[in-house]
């Protein structure tokens, strides 16, 4: 099994090993295959150098693709943005697409990160090969007004271009494969104003630091009291969910909203899985992660992503088992919280649902904690759920396993279920 790493922390593992995981992971993307016939010896030597490579087509909400003017064949043409992915300060590819899309135009975010197409170009030289991979993403640009960005700043080397921009006017022929590509996987996504999940990415950018806070003393604080407090200690709750994610038959797992969570690491640094994935869409928290680990060897086996989690981009059963904690309260609406359930079963054989119960309905320290969360941490909530809500919105599914533990941080509503 392939192995990964962390967000940039990726020194110990080889770029052979990631792209291989990529590939692993991201099974419906294309893959562009171009050979090339060079003629001097030292184009040939320049290619051997250079193994790795990233392209990145960042689109706005009017479906505009970033790229750069270029003068070739005699004409004005565009050219995709992409380069080398540095090997000598380990970036990892997803820091080498943001790297690249900020070089081209330095005030762009860009978030929803994915990977459309794999790369292979052949280079030959009087019977001598060499080949190069590379990982084409796309990324949404987070900008209300993504035309502003094109005035800040005195280089502007990007410019937007519409989706229907003909192949013809890439420069580079075997990057209008590449492009025709970028067009398909970009016209799927919703058009028009940002996602509701943007909200909850720009508050979890600002209080990020609070957060911090939070994991270094206030966590701490609550694992000790639950042990005198409460049916159920933090570390018996931890204690059960570790047992039904890593039940001896699973070897692969997705957190479809991690946050700043450390479940991820401490399970890929068990040995029974081979692949754990962390999936957020505020890829700020998961950052957060990296600064936890403060030089730590990540485990082998881990990768962080940037996905919706009501719309992964992963296959059916990809996983053995996923798990949802503490999310379903952060959905814009019912249908969300629906989807949001829908895929965390379809990707996995088995998904652990775990929701915090209305704090509400605890009394007095639920209200409390409550106000903490929201008045502190700016926790992005939007609907707690009851028993009975959670219990009817679990109801389509074959469920496994039903467990409400009460503990000093609230009462988990759990559930394992799998396709109905
Ligand atoms: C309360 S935190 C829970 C984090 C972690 N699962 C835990 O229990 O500690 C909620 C997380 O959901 C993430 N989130 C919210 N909407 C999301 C979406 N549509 N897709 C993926 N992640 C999302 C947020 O960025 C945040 O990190």
């Amino acid at each position: 099994m392939t192995k990964a790493n962390d967000l940039n922390l990726l020194n110990s593992i080889s770029y052979d090993e990631q792209f291989e995981t990529y590939r692993s992971l991201y099974r419906s993307a294309a893959f562009v295959k171009s050979s090339f016939k060079l003629t001097s010896v030292e184009a040939f030597d320049y290619c051997r150098q250079r193994e790795f490579f990233v392209i990145v087509a960042p689109y706005n909400k009017y479906h505009e693709i970033l790229a750069e003017r270029t003068f070739a064949e005699d004409k004005i043409k565009w050219s995709l943005i992409g380069g080398s992915v540095k090997r000598t300060s380990s970036e990892t590819f997803l820091e080498a697409a943001n790297r690249m899309a900020q070089h081209s135009l330095p005030s762009i975010v860009i978030s929803d990160i994915e990977p459309f197409a794999f790369l292979e170009n052949t280079f030959d030289f009087e019977g001598q090969t060499c080949v190069h991979q590379g990982i084409a993403f796309t990324g949404r640009v987070r900008a209300d007004k993504p035309e502003e960005l094109l005035t800040v700043g005195d280089r502007t080397r990007g410019h937007f271009v519409p989706i229907s921009l003909p192949p013809d006017e890439i420069a580079i022929s075997h990057n209008k494969k590449i492009f025709i590509e970028a067009q398909k996987h970009i016209s799927k996504k919703t058009l028009g104003e940002a996602p509701f999940h943007e909200r909850e990415i720009s508050i979890n950018e600002k209080y990020q630091h609070r957060y911090a806070f939070h994991d270094r003393f206030v966590k701490p604080l609550f694992s000790f009291a639950s042990k005198f407090f409460g049916e159920y200690s933090i570390d018996d709750y931890k204690q059960l969910e570790h047992s039904i994610l890593s039940d001896g038959m699973t070897s692969s797992l997705i957190d479809v909203a991690c946050g700043e969570n450390e479940l991820c690491e401490q399970l890929a640094r068990t040995s029974q899985f081979d692949l754990v994935v962390g999936n957020d869409i505020s890829f700020s928290q998961v950052e957060l992660l990296s600064k936890k680990s403060n030089g730590k060897q990540v485990p082998e086996g881990l990768v962080y992503t940037n996905h919706d989690a009501t719309d992964l981009p992963f296959e059916d059963d990809q996983f053995d088992v996923s798990i949802c904690k503490n999310v379903l309260h952060h959905m814009p609406d019912q249908d969300a919280v629906q989807r949001l359930i829908a895929e965390t079963v379809r990707v996995a054989k088995k998904a652990l649902i775990v929701e915090v119960m209305n704090p509400e309905f605890e009394g007095r320290w639920g209200r409390l904690r409550h106000n903490y969360y929201v008045h502190f941490l700016h926790d992005a909530f939007v609907h707690f759920l009851s028993k009975s809500e959670f219990e009817a919105l679990i109801e389509p599914y074959t469920c496994q396993y039903r467990f409400d533990c009460h503990t000093f941080r609230g009462v988990y509503f759990m559930a394992v279920l799998s396709s109905p």
